[in-house]
């Protein structure tokens, strides 16, 4: 055999294996799916092999249907591949430049309205949602807002709800809040406690945390604002749509939607959205229907 009829064969045959282990993980996907009813058949390809691949490395398992196996028949394992494959990494003012832009150009546009509806979409553990509890009490809001902040993962809403972190991260926090535009001193907004920083009660009062999933569950009504960070980069294009259009219908005539850094709406025409401010920070509104 040449060389050249060698280099193909080993060609092939890691074609060969690749197609097969996309076919095993299509397939833990479904068994995920059916078994959970959680469903990640149209989540970013690229990122969900990364993370399956990781938990084989861990766990020492030979192959995806041995995990699928495992999975089917044992919930704690499970829950362990849940929290692999949704990705809670957040902080507090996280991407100062969104923050920015919110106070200082969406912000004056809330207030035009009585009263507020807020939703933050993947809300991971929390500290999201107290970031912008703080922004709309520094700017005299929170009192009339009521923010729904939901995310898929209930051990991560659960942590969201009891606001404590750690001590250690405040130090970075404190310094995004105030490159983000925050004047006031941050530590008014914790209490050591707990071995944590325990967020203040008066942050949590107008804050409803549940479990929504953007796959599979309904709207929400006549929302303002919706934040929507860091989780549409998770899923493919056809499911962003879908998500996109799940925004659209709970949005006010005016309501905003904000994205992650890296996120775009990519069929602008299509939708009801058009952009809004000059900026890298993506901020979209729903345009009013003529004769509204
Ligand atoms: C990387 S975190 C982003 C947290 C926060 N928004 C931020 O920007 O810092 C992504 C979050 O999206 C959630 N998520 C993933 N899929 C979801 C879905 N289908 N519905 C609701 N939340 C989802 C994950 O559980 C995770 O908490």
């Amino acid at each position: 055999m040449n060389d050249g009829v060698r280099m193909r064969s080993a060609d092939q045959e890691l074609l060969d294996s690749n197609e097969s282990n996309q076919i095993e993980i299509d397939l833990l996907l479904e068994a995920i799916f059916r078994k959970y009813g959680y469903d990640f058949r149209n989540y970013a390809k690229a990122t969900l092999n990364r993370r399956l691949s990781h938990l084989m490395e861990i766990t020492g398992m030979s192959s995806y249907s041995e995990m699928t196996h495992r999975l089917l028949f044992d919930q704690a394992f499970f829950e362990i591949v849940f929290e692999e494959l949704t990705i809670n990494v957040t902080e507090m003012f996280r991407d100062v430049e969104f923050y920015k832009i919110l106070r200082q150009e969406v912000i004056p546009e809330l207030r035009t309205w009585p009263s507020l509806k807020i939703w933050v979409a993947g809300c991971a553990t929390g500290e999201e949602v107290y970031s912008l509890a703080i922004l709309l009490k520094e700017e005299e809001l929170y009192h009339r807002s009521q923010i729904y902040a939901t995310d898929i993962n209930k051990t991560a809403l659960l942590k969201a709800s009891q606001g404590i972190y750690p001590i250690e991260k405040m130090k970075q926090y404190t310094q995004n809040y105030h490159r983000s535009g925050g004047g006031d001193s941050f530590s008014k907004y914790y209490t050591a406690q707990f071995g944590g920083a325990l967020i203040d009660s008066s942050l949590k009062s107008n804050i409803l945390f549940s479990a929504h999933n953007l796959v599979t569950d309904s709207a929400f009504n006549q929302m303002h604002l919706i934040c929507c960070r860091n989780v549409m980069i998770y899923f493919d294009s056809e499911l962003q749509k879908k998500v996109v259009r799940l925004f659209s219908n709970s949005l006010l005539p005016s309501g905003f939607l904000g994205l992650g850094k890296n996120e775009r709406l990519l069929d602008l025409e299509e939708s009801r959205f058009k952009t809004r401010f000059n900026s890298d920070v993506k901020f979209y509104q729903i345009q009013r229907e003529h004769g509204k």
